[in-house]
């Protein structure tokens, strides 16, 4: 196989920069949440390794579970159709629910997750995402914990794929064009 490092262009997010942000994050979320029975929702299967190193840095006890969701398949443009591969195993009554994302895109999954978990009866309903693209955005998503504003480039690493490929970088990085044009 061809050297992963031929496929990317730029680093914009470093290892360390994520895990200090998520390190952040989490004593904010824990302050928040204090005295509260938190629920945090990974959506797969972006927000693996944000949820892995997100909730390992949360000081306080939070129970997780996982819904899987797929929009872009394999294609840098989200088909703007929403497909549940997994449901929760939660029932969300009266739960705080945490959605933890990769990255807000176009806005289309999160805005559907949140209609969908709307009606589910959560006490309330807040979303973590590790990155944001404000120029991408299609419709607006309210993020209480935001990671890093990217430029609108396609990028990949940290759980973060094209075609399935690359989520096991370290980094985040933006995917050179030769690799999907
Ligand atoms: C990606 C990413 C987010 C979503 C963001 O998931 O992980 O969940 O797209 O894009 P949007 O804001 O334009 O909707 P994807 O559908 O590729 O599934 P995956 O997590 O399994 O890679
Ligand atoms: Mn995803
Ligand atoms: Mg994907």
């Amino acid at each position: 196989a061809a050297d992963i490092q031929d496929d990317l262009t730029d680093i914009l997010v470093t290892e360390e920069e994520i895990h200090a942000k998520l390190e952040e994050l989490a004593a904010q979320v824990a302050t928040d949440y204090s005295g509260k029975d938190l629920l945090l929702v990974g959506v797969l299967k972006g927000a693996v390794m944000v949820m892995a190193d997100f909730s390992r840095r949360l000081p306080m006890n939070a129970s997780m579970d996982w819904m899987a969701v797929s929009s872009y398949g394999a294609s840098t443009k989200s088909s703007g159709v929403v497909q549940i591969r997994k449901d929760l195993d939660t029932d969300l009554h009266g739960k705080h629910v945490l959605i933890v994302e990769d990255i807000i895109d176009s806005g289309l999954t999160l805005s559907w997750l949140l209609e969908n978990f709307e009606s589910r009866g959560a006490e309330s309903i807040e979303v973590l995402a590790l990155l944001r693209k404000p120029e991408a955005a299609k419709v607006q998503i309210d993020c209480k914990y935001v990671g890093f504003d990217i430029p609108n480039e396609f990028v990949v690493g940290y759980g973060l794929d094209y075609a399935e490929s690359y989520r096991n970088l370290r980094d985040v990085a933006v995917l050179a064009p030769h690799v999907y044009s």
